[in-house]
Formats: C-alpha cells, structure tokens, sequence
C-alpha cells in the first residue's frame, strides 16, 4: 500500500497548475486570466484574504461570488467538519435517514417565515431553482414560469430558461417551453404575465445579481401581491443575496415578503462544501409528495449529504455568534459613507450603491474624453469597469469583478468577517484607481484595446 499525500500532489505539480487547467479543463479561461493579468499562483487563503505563490496578500472583495460568507477557510466551519469525519456519521444511507439533515432544515425553517414549512436539500443554487420549477409546476397544475430581464438563476437548463440575460440564454437554446421575462420593476407587465392564471411560479431575485440592480420603491411588495391574487407562487431567489449578505440573514426581510418558495445556496457551506436548498410552503411540498407512491418524487444522490448539513450548520452558528449579519449592515453603511461621494467627485461613476456588504459603483459616459470612451465602448461595451478592475488587482493587490456582461458595473461581495480597515483600504485604492482611470491616459486604452480584442472568440468548427 502506498500513502497518498495530497501536499506531495501539489508540491509536485506547483507552478504547472495554469497549464494544467488549460489542457484539461478550460483553456479559454486560462487565456482570459493572462490577457488580464490575473493569472497568479492561488496556494492559500484566510478569512478575506489569498495567498499566491511568491506569498503576496491579496484583498478578496470578491469572495467567490458570495460563497464566503463567514470567511475563506473559517476555522469554526472546519471544525465542524473534522468532528463530522471523526465522528463517521452514517453519511447518505438512501433507504433511511440520520440526524443531520433534519436538524439543519430546523435552523433554516427557524429563521424564516412561517409559511414555509418544507425543506429540498440540493447541491447547487441551480439545482434548487429546478426543484423550486419542477415541485411549482407540478403543485400548481400549472406550466408557465415567469421571471425577470437580467435575472440570474443558474446555468443548468431549467434555471437557464429562467435567466433574463440573452448573452448567456439564447446559444444554448432551444431551451424549456412556458419561460417568459418580464422588465425589471415593471409590475404592469407582470400583471398582464400572470392574469392568464396559467403562471405556476414568479421567480426574482430581491436584488439583481447580474449588475447589482435593486428593486424599485414597492416593485417586491407589489410582485407578491400580484402572485396572491392571481395564484401564482412568489418565489424569491436568495442564492446571492441570502445568508447576511445584504445586512439581514435575507434580502426579504427589508420588504417584509413571505415568499412561497425561498431558494439558498452558495455561502450556506461555509465554502467548502456545496449545499444547497429550496423551502416551500408546507401545502406546496406536500401536493407534490402526496402520497407513499410519491415519497421519491424528487431528488440527488449526494443532497442532502452529512458534510454539507455539517458545514450549513456551523455556518449558520457562526453567522449568529460572531454578529456577521449586523457587521454586514455596519460595514456597508461605511462602505457607502466613504464611496457615495464618488459620484461627485468623478464624471464617469453615475452612481454608486449597495445594501450591507452587497455594493455596486456604476460607470457611465464622462463629458470629458468622450471620444476616448466612445471608442472603448464600441469595441467591448463595460470595458471602462475592467480598467479598474485590473489595476485594483495589479497595484492594491484587491481583487473585485464586473458585474456582469457588457455592463459597465463593479459590483463586491466580499467575506461579513472584513474589517472597518479593509473597507478603507478598498475606498482608498478605489478612488486612487478612478483618478487615473478616468484620464484614460494612453496606456491603459491601448491595454484595453489589445485585451477586448486578443480576448475575441475565433470560430470553431465542430
Ligand atoms: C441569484 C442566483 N441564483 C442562482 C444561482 C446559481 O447558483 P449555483 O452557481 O450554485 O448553481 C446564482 C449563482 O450565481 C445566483 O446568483
């Protein structure tokens, strides 16, 4: 017998892991990564914080779009972890069940509205948003989903059919039939999607990830309301914005919703172990599961799986303890204290917003260099967001990420555990940034140029 050691692996392969990935996974990303100059060594992380190779400390703003919650390798999370391994858990038995699971829907159904009463374990946001498609059809009798223009719901097919972005959607139709998007905030439009009372569900997102675009005034209350009167289930989104994110536990409570359909995900394992869920209303949950011929209706072999329920239930332990929900409105109180004046101060940020640590600085033409502008938006449209994004990486060692496609949006979801320092230090670089960037000085237009259009697709043929 020979020891596996997973150190030797990659101590091994260190400095190949680039080539590695490109030869075996996705050599498209790897390009992407040099053309801007983000392709580092990753060999460690802590809290808000990554390591590369040469042990240079990078800020994470990014926090691996809201997976990190509670922290990059939170300590509490892990020992939670540990004494599951250690205590050998029964783990997935299928025809039975152990402890766990259970006791981790408790604390989920504890800490929401009391309509929902039923829990789906999933492995992925994605795959929630298809239970949440597949279980609402099914109890509603009804086939049509109606959801939002830039929404974002995963990648799989159903929650791709449910996205409101083209860019990602349409080259991999023909996608499910009975999908429709209605505009962002336009209740007249929804009205006139659900009145058909064809509509089994609603799915939004209480903030819109795909650019960081809050709701307007009423939009949220209004769109349940419209779902009550017309029997259409409101299912709310908090794949992103759940978990603390945005200063509560969820996004839903600054509205005050009860949705019948809450989806999770994401930063409910603690980072290390995918997990996710989709809560519904008891009486939804059980026309589904209606019977003994039904009690398998629906399901994934690994969901729910012991070292996730593990990690979920720390993670939420940890949340509670260490107050991040309330550091998370604190911190982004300051965080828009320090970067709201931006708007004033440079012609090119049109606005500048966020709710907790959910935050988002919006570019728009300057009336200087209009040409210089003009001409980056015809080659790419949102390149001016990269030419902050790049050098907030290369000189602050702070890594953000646009926030979406085509839009010229940085939007941060940084780890609840930052500090009061690290919300000055991105403010600081930020502004440092925006003051070269906004000259758009040669260099950096001949840089984005070269990278807009080194970074074009060439056609294959298949
Ligand atoms: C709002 C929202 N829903 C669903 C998803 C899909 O989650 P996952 O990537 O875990 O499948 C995402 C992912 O970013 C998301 O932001």
């Amino acid at each position: 017998m020979t020891d596996f050691s997973l150190r030797t692996l990659l101590d091994e392969h260190a400095g190949e892991e680039l080539d590695l990935y490109a030869q075996t996974i996705n050599p498209q990303f790897v390009r992407m990564l040099r053309t801007i100059g983000f392709d580092r060594r990753w060999v460690r992380a802590e809290g808000a914080h990554l390591y590369d190779g040469k042990g240079r400390r990078y800020l994470d703003m990014l926090g691996g779009f809201g997976m990190y919650n509670v922290g990059r390798n939170n300590p509490r999370v892990r020992a939670a972890l540990v004494e599951a391994l250690e205590l050998e858990t029964p783990g997935k038995v299928q025809l039975g069940i152990g402890a766990l699971p259970a006791l981790l829907a408790e604390e989920l159904l504890r800490r929401t509205p009391e309509s929902l009463g039923r829990v789906l374990f999933t492995s992925s946001g994605a795959e929630a948003i298809e239970g949440a498609i597949k279980l609402g059809r099914t109890a509603t009798g009804r086939t049509r989903v109606v959801s939002c223009e830039r929404g974002f719901h995963g990648n799989t097919l159903g929650a791709l059919s449910a996205d409101g972005v083209p860019q990602f959607r349409d080259r991999f139709a023909p996608l499910l039939p009975g999908f429709s998007q209605v505009p962002w905030g336009d209740l007249d439009a929804l009205d006139a999607e659900l009145r058909s009372e064809e509509v089994a569900l609603f799915l939004v997102e209480p903030i819109q990830g795909h650019g960081a675009f809050f709701p307007p005034e009423g939009y949220l209350e209004g769109a349940q309301a419209l779902c009550r009167r017309y029997g259409s289930l409101f299912a709310v989104d908090e794949v992103q914005t759940g978990f603390g994110r945005t200063g509560k536990l969820f996004a839903y409570e600054h509205w005050g919703l009860e949705p019948d359909v809450l989806t999770v995900a994401k930063s409910l394992g603690g980072g290390y172990i995918p997990v996710g869920a989709c809560l519904f209303r008891t009486d939804v949950f059980d026309a589904v599961f209606d019977s003994l011929e039904h009690s398998f209706s629906h399901g994934s072999t690994f969901a729910p799986n012991d070292l996730g329920m593990a990690a979920g239930l720390a993670t939420l332990h940890v949340l509670d303890d260490e107050g991040l929900v309330e550091r998370s409105a604190r911190l982004g109180e300051l965080l828009l204290e320090r970067t709201r004046p931006l708007v004033e101060r440079f012609d090119v940020v049109q606005d500048v917003r966020g709710l907790g640590l959910m935050w988002a600085i919006e570019f728009g033409e300057p009336s200087a260099k209009r040409t210089s502008w003009r001409l980056l938006e015809r080659v790419q449209p949102g390149l001016f967001a990269q030419l902050v994004v790049v050098p907030l990486f290369s000189d602050h060692r702070i890594l953000t990420q646009v926030a979406g496609h085509n839009l010229n949006v940085i939007k941060i979801l940084p780890p609840l555990t930052i500090s009061e320092q690290h919300v000055e230090a991105f403010a600081s670089a930020l502004e440092q940034t925006l003051e070269r960037a906004q000259k758009l000085p040669r260099a950096m237009m001949s840089f984005a140029l070269k990278a807009a259009r080194g970074g074009r697709r060439r056609a294959v043929r298949v």
